[in-house]
C-alpha cells in the first residue's frame, strides 16, 4: 500500500478490556476498516467478513497472494448456521468440544459470504477464538469478523502487539495490545467437507484429540511431501521464514550437538553469524560456544513450551541479524505436529539427521 494510514496503537488488559476501547475498534471494523487483535493462538488482522471492500484490504495490507482464503471468527457458534449451508454433525461434535479453541472448521460456505473471504472457494473456513479481547470485538462490530494472521505475507506470525506493529504499522487502522497469545501457534484447520474429516494444517488442536471425538481423522498428505500440492491454498506458500537460512538437525542428542557445534564453526568460518534454538536438555552445551543468539525453546518432550516461543525467536533471530539458525528438533506428537511442520517451513525443509 502506498499511502500511509495512522495506526491507533490502543493497550487493554486481556482478561477485561475497556468497552469504550473496544467499541472504538468495532466501529472501525463496521465502518470498513482493519484493526489487529489479540487470539489465543496468534494476533488476527480483522475486518467485516461480509464487507468485500473491506476484505480486499486486508490482502493489500499483508501483501496476500488473491488465492488464499481468510478465516472467518464469531463470538456465537450460533452464527455458523448463517454462514454455511448445510449442517454437520461432526461440525456439531467439534463446536461442542473445541470452541471457543484453536480448531478452524472449513464446511460449505453460504451465499452472503463474499468470494473475496474464501478466495473463490465454495467452502469457508470458520472459528470461534478461545481469547476474551477477540471476543469481545466481534461482539461489538455486531458482524463476523474476517481475519488472517497479522504478520506481512511470508512472515512469522505475529504473537506480540509489536510484531503486529513491526509489519503492518502505517498500513493498518488499528492495534489492539492484549499482551501474548498463549499458544502462539496457529489453530489447526480441519476440513468436513468430506466423509473423512482432513487436516488441512496442523496447529493448536491435536490430531489425537480430534480423533478422540470424531474417529478417524486424515492428515492432508501435501502438508508433509513436499511434492504435493496442499488442500489448503496458504499451506503452498514458504511462511513463518526469518530473514536467516534456518537448518533443523535431528537425532541422537550427543550426535546433534556435535553437528551443530561443527556447523557452527563452519559458518563463523566464512563470516556468518549464528543463531541456536535449543532444546532446555541441550542449552548448557551451545552456551559454551557463544553463538551470536542462543534461545532456549522448551524441553524435547513439551512441544507446547515450544510453540509459545518460535515465532518471537524466529523474530528475533532477524533483529540480531543472523545469517544462518541452527536448530533441533523436537517430539511429533501432540501439538508437536504443529510445531515441527512450522519449524520444517521455515527451514524450507533443510534438515540434517545425525544417526
Ligand atoms: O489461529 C489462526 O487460525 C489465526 C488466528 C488469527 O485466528 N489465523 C490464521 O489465518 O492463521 P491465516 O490466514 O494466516 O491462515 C488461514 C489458513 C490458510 O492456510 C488458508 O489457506 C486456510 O486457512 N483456509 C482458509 N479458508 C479455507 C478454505 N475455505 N478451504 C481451505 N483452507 C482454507
Ligand atoms: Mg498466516
Amino acid at each position: 500500500m502506498d499511502d500511509k494510514v495512522k495506526t491507533h496503537y490502543i493497550k487493554v488488559d486481556p482478561w477485561q478490556p475497556a468497552e469504550t476501547d473496544i467499541a472504538q475498534c468495532g466501529e472501525i471494523i463496521r465502518a470498513g476498516g482493519l484493526v489487529a487483535f489479540p487470539t489465543e493462538t496468534v494476533y488476527g488482522l480483522g475486518a467485516n467478513a461480509l464487507d468485500r471492500e473491506a476484505c480486499r484490504r486486508i490482502f493489500q495490507a499483508k501483501g496476500r497472494p488473491q488465492d488464499n482464503p481468510l478465516i472467518v471468527h464469531i463470538a456465537d457458534a450460533q452464527d455458523v448456521q448463517m454462514l454455511t449451508r448445510s449442517g454437520s454433525t461432526l461440525a456439531a461434535l467439534c463446536i461442542d468440544r473445541f470452541w471457543p479453541g484453536p480448531l478452524t472448521l472449513v464446511l460449505p460456505k453460504a451465499a452472503q459470504i463474499p468470494l473475496e473471504v474464501t478466495a473463490g472457494l465454495d467452502t469457508v473456513a470458520i472459528r470461534m477464538p478461545d481469547h476474551p479481547v477477540a471476543l469481545a470485538l466481534i461482539k461489538q462490530a455486531g458482524v463476523p469478523i474476517a481475519a488472517p494472521s497479522a504478520n506481512l505475507s511470508g512472515r512469522p506470525s505475529p504473537t506480540l502487539a509489536e510484531h503486529v506493529r513491526e509489519d503492518l504499522g502505517g498500513r493498518i487502522d488499528a492495534i489492539i495490545d492484549g499482551g501474548a497469545c498463549r499458544i502462539g501457534l496457529e489453530s489447526t484447520v480441519l476440513d468436513l467437507t468430506e466423509a473423512v474429516p482432513i487436516i488441512l494444517r496442523p496447529g493448536g488442536v491435536s490430531r489425537e484429540a480430534l480423533e478422540a471425538i470424531l474417529g478417524k481423522v486424515n492428515l492432508d498428505p501435501g502438508i508433509t511431501d513436499a511434492g504435493m500440492k496442499p488442500r489448503s491454498p496458504g499451506v503452498k506458500y514458504q511462511h513463518y521464514a526469518p530473514r536467516g537460512q534456518v537448518i533443523l538437525v535431528e537425532g541422537e542428542r550427543r550426535l546433534v550437538q556435535v553437528r551443530i557445534e561443527t556447523e557452527l564453526c563452519k559458518a563463523r568460518e566464512q563470516g556468518l553469524k549464528v543463531g541456536i534454538l535449543s532444546s532446555e536438555e541441550s542449552a548448557a552445551c551451545y552456551k559454551q560456544l557463544k553463538p551470536d543468539y542462543l534461545a532456549v525453546l522448551g524441553a524435547k518432550q513439551e512441544p507446547g513450551q515450544v510453540a509459545a516461543k518460535l515465532y518471537h525467536t524466529l523474530r528475533s533471530c532477524d533483529h540480531n541479524n543472523i545469517d544462518l539458525i541452527l536448530a533441533e528438533t523436537f517430539a511429533t506428537s501432540g501439538m508437536g505436529a504443529a510445531v515441527m511442520n512450522r519449524m520444517e517451513k521455515a527451514a524450507g525443509y533443510h534438515r540434517i539427521v545425525e544417526i
